[in-house]
């Protein structure tokens, strides 16, 4: 068994999952890198560590989550820490009268129910195979978990539906010091905000954030490593990664 700590970063290919298994090797974690662009996991993978394990998998394929947990358990012996990113953006905006159901299903299939079963599996087995150290579950969500995007609502649904089951995974681990906590990211610089960004710079520019800049995949990387590595009595807790996005205003 590994000696480090042991975390699985979905969607670690690229964007804030990328940058935060940076933050967690910095932390002095061994990482299992998992992304549907295999290669792209490599690569990131090759920067890290030598010891990485890049993972190719869908998370949306349930079929393929006993493999990605045999994977892990085979490399490493041990897992402490879960860091649920993977996710992706409506693949159409538009108004909700129209919106499609296989485009609901789809923003759906990942970003809630793959994003559930393969938490369910880890889970699984972390209560199975207990450890003296603290563990964590670190699901990102969006600010979309609780503000209305009426052009997306398929993927605001999704999240919000994954926060609820944080709260509920909260409950179930407490019992077996497994920390659960939901990250809920403002308007960050990746590819899934490129296309939209005229419209967010405005949103920038115009103070509805008040922090007045883009947040950064760091930013949101350094407090995923931060709840990964402490020890808390806290779970079920939500940390708002938004430049004050979220705070209602009048
Ligand atoms: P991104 O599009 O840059 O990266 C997402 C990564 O997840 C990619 O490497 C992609 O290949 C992988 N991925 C997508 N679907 C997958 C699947 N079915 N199975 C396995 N891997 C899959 O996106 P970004 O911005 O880094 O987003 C990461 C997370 O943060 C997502 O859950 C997103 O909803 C959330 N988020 C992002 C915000 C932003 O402004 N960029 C704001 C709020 C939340």
């Amino acid at each position: 068994m590994t000696e480090k700590r042991v975390a699985i970063v979905t969607g670690a290919a690229r964007g804030i999952g990328r940058v935060s298994a940076e933050a967690l090797a910095r932390s002095g974690f061994a990482l299992a890198l998992l992304d549907q662009d295999e290669s792209g996991a490599r690569r990131a993978a090759a920067t890290l560590d030598a010891g990485a394990l890049a993972i190719g998998c869908d998370i949306s394929n349930l079929a393929s989550h006993d493999d990605v947990l045999a994977r892990v358990v085979k490399h490493f012996g041990r897992i402490d820490c879960l860091v649920n990113n993977a996710g992706i953006a409506s693949p159409v905006r538009g108004d909700l009268l129209v919106l499609s159901p296989e485009n609901f299903d789809r923003v759906l299939a990942v970003n809630l129910r793959g994003t559930v079963f393969l938490t369910q599996k880890i889970a699984r087995w972390m209560v199975v195979n207990p450890s003296p150290e603290d563990r964590a579950i670190v699901t990102v969500t969006s600010i979309s978990a609780g503000v209305v995007s009426l052009e997306r609502l398929d993927y605001c649904i999704a999240k919000a539906g994954l926060a609820m089951f944080v709260r509920g995974l909260a409950l179930r681990l407490a019992p077996h010091r497994i920390a659960v906590f939901e990250v809920r990211p403002g308007i960050i610089r990746t590819e899934m905000t490129r296309a939209a960004a005229p419209a967010y710079e405005r949103l920038i520019a115009d103070g509805t954030v008040p922090a007045r800049r883009w947040g950064e995949p760091a930013d949101v990387g350094s407090v995923i490593a931060g709840l990964a590595s402490g020890t808390f009595y806290a779970t079920g807790s939500v940390l708002n990664v938004d430049g004050g996005l979220g705070i209602a205003r009048l």
